[in-house]
């Protein structure tokens, strides 16, 4: 079941989410929370830090669990999610990176199943919230299309379109990772929240496959329909593909 919210832009989106997890973190000290990369959630990040640092919050109880991870990129290279993770959650939070746990596959890693995170998580309590951004192609994590509905964390490939896009962060397409280790669909349907967020007209066809048509493994954002308590956050052009019928706004 997903519901929808779509707010008029990115600061609206960002900021109630980032009231989503400050209310969670309130609430459940020991919270654990399932952290995505990529340039979307980095607004909520920071607005979250912010609400974190004026009201004293204590975080030294809480637990996060990255979404994915290159593979053959050392961790200090700036654009390892090691890294990435570091600096948009560990660092303006303040919390220990004892607390901050990033899935790990060996350089030399064969496509297939790293259940050691799933055993992980499920020895935290499981992931209260997990927070996820959406590739053009629909991927969630890594998950690429075709992936599994029940996958648990597993080497996966990425497609050429996933490579390109994620060159920006890199000098060349060249040298964007080919794998990478990432949390399952099945790890993400076994959060007992997950929050979607997703921006701008370039998002608009995957969030239109993953409301507006039943949930296939070609459209790994439509698996979220299968879960039990799933929340997109949207801006308007990111929306604008969906019928305005299909979505629920509360
Ligand atoms: C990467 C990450 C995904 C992320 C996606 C979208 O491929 N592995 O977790 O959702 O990019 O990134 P952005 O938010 O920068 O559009």
């Amino acid at each position: 079941m997903v519901k929808v919210k779509i707010l008029p832009d990115k600061e609206n989106a960002s900021a109630e989410v980032a009231q989503e997890l400050y209310d969670l973190i309130v609430e459940k000290p020991d919270a654990v929370i399932g952290v995505a990369t990529g340039s979307t959630p980095e607004l909520a990040y920071e607005l979250l830090a912010e609400k974190v640092k004026a009201n004293n919050i204590d975080v030294s109880q809480l637990q996060f669990f990255a979404l994915d991870e290159y593979i053959n990129l050392p961790w200090d290279h700036p654009e390892s999610y090691h890294s990435v993770i570091n600096r948009t959650v560990t660092v303006p939070l303040g919390v220990d990176p004892s607390q901050v746990h990033v899935p790990e596959a060996p350089d030399d890693a064969a496509e297939g199943p790293v259940r050691y995170y799933d055993e992980q998580i499920e020895a935290a309590g499981g992931i209260d919230v997990q927070l996820l951004g959406i590739g053009r192609n629909g991927h969630i994590g890594f998950n690429e299309p075709g992936t599994p509905f029940d996958a648990p964390t597993h080497v996966g490939r990425l497609t050429d379109m996933t490579r390109q896009d994620n060159s920006r962060f890199f000098d060349s397409v060249e040298e964007v990772p080919p794998l990478a280790v990432t949390q399952g669909i099945g790890t993400i349907l076994k959060s007992r929240k997950a929050i979607l967020m997703a921006f701008g007209d370039a998002k608009a066809d995957a969030i239109r496959d993953s409301l507006a048509q039943p949930p296939a493994e070609e459209r790994p954002g439509s698996g979220l329909q299968l879960h039990s308590d799933c929340i997109f956050y949207l801006d308007e052009a990111a929306a604008a593909k969906v019928d305005s019928e299909l979505l629920k706004v509360n």
